[in-house]
């Protein structure tokens, strides 16, 4: 499974360089980075991981779309063109994909709108599980039907699992066969840091001190 860090934060992704595959950003992380010239700000992502960087076009109709998406996958060669499930959307997909440019569709929030970005060629989409769950809705039983629908049509689409808000999402994710995960830095930090392995390491390092104490 692919591990993409959900950041628009230079050293956070120089951080967790080593781990990841690639980045996601979205209109909100972009604003929150502070960053002055957008093109130069995702060049340094993108040469710090080996895999996609997603970028999100800002415009929300087809035409401004197409061209924004144009323009980004221009950036650098490793530039994923982020476009909402709307219509609009969907076509722009559609011209990227055939143009041969990677897309990842975002704010998918139901099973219709994940089989339509498959069918508009999209390299990845993304169900947004977190924001579900905040709805009362079961953002992973959306996972597990795209899931289920991408293998019964043999769609290439891979399934991108975002809006993650805990190591519990990136467990349930794995075990339903998606494709790759997107998480924040504090999440990833979360998935490998566990209070019993920091305890485990003290009580190594302890009897160790105090073997070294009696044979001197
Ligand atoms: C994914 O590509 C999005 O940037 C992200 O996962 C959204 O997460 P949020 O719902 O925590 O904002």
């Amino acid at each position: 499974m692919e591990i993409f860090l959900d950041t628009a934060n230079v050293d956070e992704v120089a951080t967790y360089a080593d781990i990841i595959n690639g980045v996601t950003t979205n209109p909100s992380l972009i604003a929150k980075s502070r960053c002055n010239d957008l093109c130069e700000h995702i060049i340094k992502i993108c040469r710090l991981v080996s895999g996609l960087v997603s970028v999100e076009v800002s415009s929300i109709e087809y035409d401004s779309m197409l061209a924004e998406g144009k323009m980004l996958a221009k950036i650098h060669d490793n530039v994923c063109v982020k476009l909402p499930c709307t219509r609009d959307g969907l076509k722009a997909c559609k011209q990227l994909s055939t143009a041969g440019i990677p897309t990842n569709m975002t704010l998918c929030f139901s099973p219709p709108q994940a089989l339509l970005a498959a069918k508009c060629g999209a390299t990845y989409v993304s169900p947004f599980v977190g924001r579900l769950d905040d709805t009362g809705y079961d953002g992973m039983s959306l996972v597990e039907d795209i899931v289920n629908i991408y293998k019964a049509q043999k769609y290439g689409t891979k399934i991108l699992v975002a809006s993650i808000r805990s190591p519990q999402h990136v467990t349930q994710a794995a075990m339903l066969g998606a494709d790759a995960v997107t998480m924040p830095p504090q999440i990833l930090w979360q998935c490998f840091e566990h209070p019993f392995t920091v305890k485990g390491l003290e009580i190594f390092a302890k009897d160790v001190k105090d073997l070294s104490k009696s044979v001197s």
